[in-house]
């Protein structure tokens, strides 16, 4: 479980997110909708130890995390896909995957049945195993990029927009995989600009505008309101 309180980050002294209160229960998938700039992926980076923030507490499973290395947080069970993949394109598909299990390296037994669990989730991933990254489709890519997190054991999965730049089928395959793994009993932490689609697979969620919380509720309550209806459900 995550509980998030009154985090606030900045870059170079420029505020960008003030005091924002979160938490995402275990096993649940919990959405953070908002439109692009909002603070989605600042709220991410400050809790998976990228962006050192001003103010504010972030626990996970009741420890306090605000202060841990990123490594350190990755080891403790919460995995961070940032926004935009990040793979590395010359290098195999499975090495991509690999670089997720750095810090379980001490066990290669685990890690192993890791690889094969991301093959099962992904078969197409594992038809394409020594295939440059870079040479497969947008999708594929993103894949690649989930299955790297699920690589280090997660309890809890941190998405930063995974549809971006995916066509609708695709997208809906992506979403697919992320039900999949909630099923799983994995927690997930997704943010989104797709609020139809996300609302539709999250638990509860929240509403990001300039940084902060403006609106939070069950998924059912926020498709409903009529505030996330005109703003995000194009209704
Ligand atoms: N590396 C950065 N340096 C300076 N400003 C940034 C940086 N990254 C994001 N910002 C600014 O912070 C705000 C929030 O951005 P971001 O967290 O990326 O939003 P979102 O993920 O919701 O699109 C925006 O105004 C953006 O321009
Ligand atoms: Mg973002």
């Amino acid at each position: 479980m995550i509980t998030i309180t009154g985090l606030s980050a900045s870059y170079d002294a420029v505020d960008v997110l003030h005091a924002v209160d979160i938490t995402a229960n275990d096993g649940e998938l919990t959405v953070i909708l908002g439109a692009n700039g909002s603070g989605k992926s600042t709220l991410f980076k400050a809790m998976s130890g990228v962006l050192r923030p001003t103010a504010g507490q972030v626990e996970f499973n009741g420890e306090d995390i605000t202060r841990s290395s990123p490594a350190g947080i990755v080891k403790k069970g919460l995995a961070h896909c940032p926004e935009g993949r990040h793979l590395f394109p010359q290098m195999s598909v499975e090495k991509n995957l690999m670089l997720g299990a750095y810090v379980r390296r001490g066990d290669k037994k685990r890690v192993k049945a890791l690889l094969e669990r991301s093959y099962e989730l992904f078969p197409i991933l594992h038809e394409k195993r020594k295939q440059a990254a870079g040479s497969l489709s947008g999708g594929q890519q993103q894949m690649v990029a989930i299955g790297r997190s699920l690589m280090s054991d997660p309890t809890m999965l941190i998405l930063d927009e995974p549809s971006m730049g995916l066509a609708p089928l695709i997208t809906q395959q992506v979403f697919d995989t992320i039900v999949e793994i909630n099923k799983e009993g994995i927690g997930v932490l997704l943010a989104e600009q797709n609020a139809n689609s996300a609302l539709q697979i999250a638990t509860s969620g929240y509403v990001l505008a300039e940084g902060r919380v403006v609106l939070s509720g069950t998924a059912k309550e926020l498709q409903n309101d009529p505030r996330v209806q005109r703003a995000y459900l194009g209704v």
